[in-house]
């Protein structure tokens, strides 16, 4: 049985997107959602409950504005939240070209991705600076989608479940363990990542399990209640058993996100495997 964990499946959509794709992409999704209500009303033996799902669209920031109007006006305002990519650590300031916090509340996200692999190694970000972000981000009640992984020479060097437990590690340091208990966790393998190459179910659950017992190491039974999800290729045709793995609550999704139908295939394999 599972526990009492939420589902969450989140959209990455990266650098990618314009005003004519996100229009049509709303009202694909609204019709995707909608026969997915009614396939489930029809069965209604069986429990799908996708209402239990949370459901998150990370757009570029640029378009945020944009696709909390298009939400709202295609009736998934309720169903859909949104969330950024990327958080400046400052309130305010000189620094041209960042969002701050209060700017991604006030542009209507709830959510925010912190530290993901590619701002990592593009970016050049630091564990210091992730776990700067993160505060940030709680400081206005967003939440923090905090991401972690190894790459592929540090799994082959059996070094992947100690190098996530030190990026974990980094952010408790500074922000003190009972932060964690408002973030998600998120696994993304860096080899899995929009290489096609999924981790296995059990890779990944292994993982998972890893993860949660440092989080109970550090902040004791409040690990049980932290979302763990996992990213890295994630479609609609092997979500489903990775969402049935005990310790993995739900998806970071890249460019499976981008498609409509394939994401809400996604949202439903996570209401399947609620109850
Ligand atoms: P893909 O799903 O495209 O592999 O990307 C995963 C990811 O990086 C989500 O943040």
């Amino acid at each position: 049985m599972r526990s009492v964990r939420n589902r969450i499946v989140a959209g990455n959509w990266k650098m990618h997107g314009s005003r004519a794709l996100l229009t049509s992409y709303v009202q694909d999704l609204a019709r995707e959602l909608d026969d997915l209500k009614q396939a489930r009303q029809q069965q209604s033996s069986v429990q799908t409950g996708t209402d239990e799902v949370s459901v998150v669209i990370c757009p570029p920031t640029g378009y945020l504005a944009l696709l909390a109007d298009l939400l709202h006006s295609n009736g998934l305002a309720k169903q859909i939240q949104l969330g950024a990519q990327d958080v400046n650590p400052h309130s305010q300031g000189a620094f041209t070209g960042e969002t701050s916090a209060a700017m991604l509340r006030d542009l209507g996200a709830r959510w925010v991705l912190v530290g993901h692999s590619e701002r990592r190694q593009y970016q050049a970000e630091t564990d210091e600076l992730v776990a700067a972000k993160t505060a940030a981000a709680l400081s206005l009640n967003l939440t923090p989608v905090i991401c972690v992984g190894e790459s592929e020479a540090q799994r082959e060097a059996g070094e992947a479940e100690q190098v996530v437990a030190s990026q974990l590690a980094v952010v408790i340091e500074n922000l003190g363990a009972s932060a964690l208990a408002d973030c998600v966790v998120a696994y993304e393998p860096v080899w899995a990542i929009g290489t096609g190459r999924t981790a296995t179910a059990e890779i990944a659950q292994s993982m998972h399990a890893a993860i949660r017992e440092r989080l109970a190491g550090w902040c004791g039974e409040a690990a049980e209640r932290i979302p763990l999800l996992y990213g890295g290729s994630v479609k609609s045709s092997n979500a489903a058993q990775l969402f049935a793995q005990q310790d993995i609550d739900g998806g970071l999704i890249g460019g499976a996100s981008l498609d409509a139908r394939e994401f809400a295939g996604i949202i439903a394999a996570a209401g399947a495997g609620n109850g």
